[in-house]
């Protein structure tokens, strides 16, 4: 019995130890650690969305995925991408429950096409914000709604900042023409 109870903390340990080393990869490989956005964060996120069953909307680095299945109750067609495996078996456990028109990606955002998107939502950091914006200006849908908590957008004068509580949500409007 003490074998296999030890044997059993022994495994345990295993397994969170190579997820850590996995996780410490995913770090160094993005330098953005999984931080969730707080739900009443993400409710006020939704809401600026102003999202219904005509839209759709992604989520850059969607974490568990709470923002995405949020969004995913006003019918909108939502995509979150994410590059921690275990996390994206989550988001799409959580959905198979709830069975919203939300799909969960496997992939790195920056080589992804967002030019189908209406909203884009992010909570990425300053170095990852500023990536963001090289890659994808003028390769968004004129009129998308860029939603990103905390962390701004230089050169791109926010629509609206929102506070909730300690965190800063701000909203653009991604311009017809490149600025
Ligand atoms: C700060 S967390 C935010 C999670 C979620 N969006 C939220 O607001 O709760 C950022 C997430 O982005 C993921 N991520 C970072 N770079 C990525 C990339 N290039 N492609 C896909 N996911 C990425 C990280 O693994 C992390 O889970």
């Amino acid at each position: 019995m003490v074998n296999l109870i030890l044997f059993l903390i022994i495994l345990v340990l295993l397994a969170l130890s190579i997820f850590a080393v996995f996780y410490l990869l995913y770090l160094f490989r993005t330098g953005i650690p999984f931080v969730p956005t707080s739900k009443p964060v993400a409710q006020k996120m939704v809401e600026l969305a102003e999202l219904d069953a005509e839209k759709k909307f992604v989520d850059l680095g969607c974490g568990e995925g709470t923002l995405v299945r949020m969004a995913g109750k006003s019918g909108a067609h939502g995509v979150g991408y994410e590059l921690i495996l275990p996390l994206v078996w989550l988001c799409r456990g959580a959905n198979r429950l709830q069975k919203r028109p939300i799909e969960f990606r496997t992939e790195d955002f920056f080589q992804a096409e967002l030019k189908e998107f209406d909203v884009i939502f992010c909570y990425l950091w300053p170095n990852a914000m500023k990536k963001f914006w090289t890659t994808f200006e003028g390769k968004l849908k004129p009129g998308a709604r860029i939603i990103s908590h905390q962390f701004p957008i230089e050169n791109l004068t926010p629509e609206k900042t929102e506070i909730v509580g300690k965190s800063k949500i701000f909203v653009y409007r991604v311009p017809a023409t490149s600025p």
